[in-house]
């Protein structure tokens, strides 16, 4: 009998490709799994042409709610930005899509799983290491990664074999999207100076093509998760799609980084993500209103790790359990209902709030009803300039070694220019 292996089906060339080539060089039987994380594409289509090429069962699964639930909502209750800009839409699928061929494989008794990602990017590194940590046992193939083809030489394969062509103009890019975002690569996008062409957008419109009237939308929150939208309560798939198209349509979620991929190179990356901007940033509004400093400190730093191990491929680790202990520790009060005004490329935080707010009215007014002890704060500011006072009068102000006390004067002012 002829071992198997589990290939994570895209409906793309490379994939169809890997299909014929698993077979030629492995002498493996193929079972496609092609995982909807809402990426709109024809899944039966895509089934029917894994058939068509050669694979002897091509599975297809509807796995939209599991990625919002058990990967894109703890990503946003952590506050999960990788580098300041990505919300990480293809980082947090790539471990569930992991998950899905694992689970396959051993159903199906498979021996091996595969992807069709390269040996430059980050998706090979997630797809290994989440492998790699779920199912030891099971050999992972990287096909694309093995090949050595160039893309003209497998569109000869590709001939050679009956595996039908994409027939569309291909575009410039490469892209790969899920109901989080949006990645755009490759193409003149390689430029780090050229603004990226329109072309390169789909789900954001540009600003100059946006309403003149601002849209306010109300987002509300039970514990860090979205779920409701305009007082309307919504399941997390819905909500991120219906806020996606409004965000979009007002231009909000366009993103350009130079990123710094896990193996080592730097890549300019265009990312559209409207409904996660948005959601990041509302939800960073209502832990303002909910979380105290030291926490909102703390979780600075939380979020950075977190977002750096999703990045990493990470996800099955035990640092990431220990990181989602304290996020969701963390989430407790945070509920509440932001308000954002969508305009012209923009998302402004304009209302928040929250029935176990931390935001004190009657301690943060200057008008009448203050309850603020006015009188603590010369007491407060005594000690809280103890050290500094101290230093100055003892080693800044009386020294003949140290010159001033001003920190160092900024270069191109005049000595008479300066403080
Ligand atoms: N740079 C992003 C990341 O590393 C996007 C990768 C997109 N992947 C792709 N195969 N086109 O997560």
């Amino acid at each position: 009998m002829r071992e198997k292996v589990v290939l994570a089906y895209s409906g793309g060339l490379d994939t169809s490709v890997a299909i014929r080539w698993l077979q030629e060089n492995y002498g493996m039987d193929v079972i496609t799994l092609t995982a909807d994380v809402g990426n709109e594409k024809d899944i039966v289509a895509i089934r029917d042409k894994a058939l068509r090429v050669g694979a002897i069962k091509a599975a297809i699964v509807d796995a939209r709610d599991l990625f919002v639930h058990y990967f894109v909502f703890p990503a946003l209750q952590a506050g999960a930005v990788y580098e300041g800009e990505y919300p990480l839409a293809t980082a947090l699928a790539r471990p569930l899509i992991a998950k899905l061929l694992v689970d396959l494989a051993k159903q199906e008794g498979a021996t091996a799983v595969a992807h069709g990602c390269t040996g430059k990017g980050n998706d090979q590194v997630r797809f290994d290491l989440s492998i790699g940590a779920l199912a030891p046992d099971i050999k992972v193939i990287a096909p694309v990664r093995e090949w050595g083809m160039t893309r003209d030489e497998e569109i000869v394969y590709a001939e050679k074999h009956d595996i039908p062509i994409p027939i569309t103009a291909a575009s410039p890019y490469s892209i790969d999207q899920n109901i989080w975002g949006r990645s755009i690569e490759c193409g003149i996008l390689e430029d780090p100076w050229l603004e990226p062409p329109e072309d390169a957008f789909m789900w954001t419109k540009s600003v100059k093509d946006t309403s003149d009237e601002p849209r306010y939308v109300e987002i509300e929150f039970d514990k860090g998760i979205p779920v409701a939208m305009d007082g309307e309560t919504l399941d997390g798939v819905t909500l991120i799609t219906r806020l996606g198209v409004l965000a979009g349509e007002h231009g909000v979620g366009r993103i350009d980084h130079v990123e710094n991929r896990v193996v080592g190179i730097k890549s300019r990356e265009i990312y559209e993500a409207p409904a996660a901007v948005v959601l990041l940033k509302a939800h960073q509004a209502l832990e303002d209103m909910t979380l105290s400093k030291d926490q909102a400190r703390f979780k600075q730093k939380v979020s950075l790790e977190y977002a750096d191990m999703i990045y990493g491929g990470l996800w099955f680790s035990s640092l990431h359990q220990d990181l989602a202990a304290y996020i969701q520790s963390s989430q407790r009060f945070v509920t509440g209902t932001i308000r954002v005004r969508l305009h012209k490329g923009t998302c402004q935080v304009v209302g928040r709030r929250a029935p176990k707010a931390l935001y004190n009215r009657a301690l943060a007014t200057y008008d009448k009803g203050d309850q603020f002890d006015h009188s603590a704060a010369i007491g407060f500011i005594k000690l809280w300039g103890l050290q500094l006072r101290t230093q100055a009068q003892v080693q800044l102000l009386e020294s003949k070694d140290a010159p001033s006390i001003l920190p160092p004067r900024v270069e191109g002012l005049d000595e008479k220019e300066s403080l």
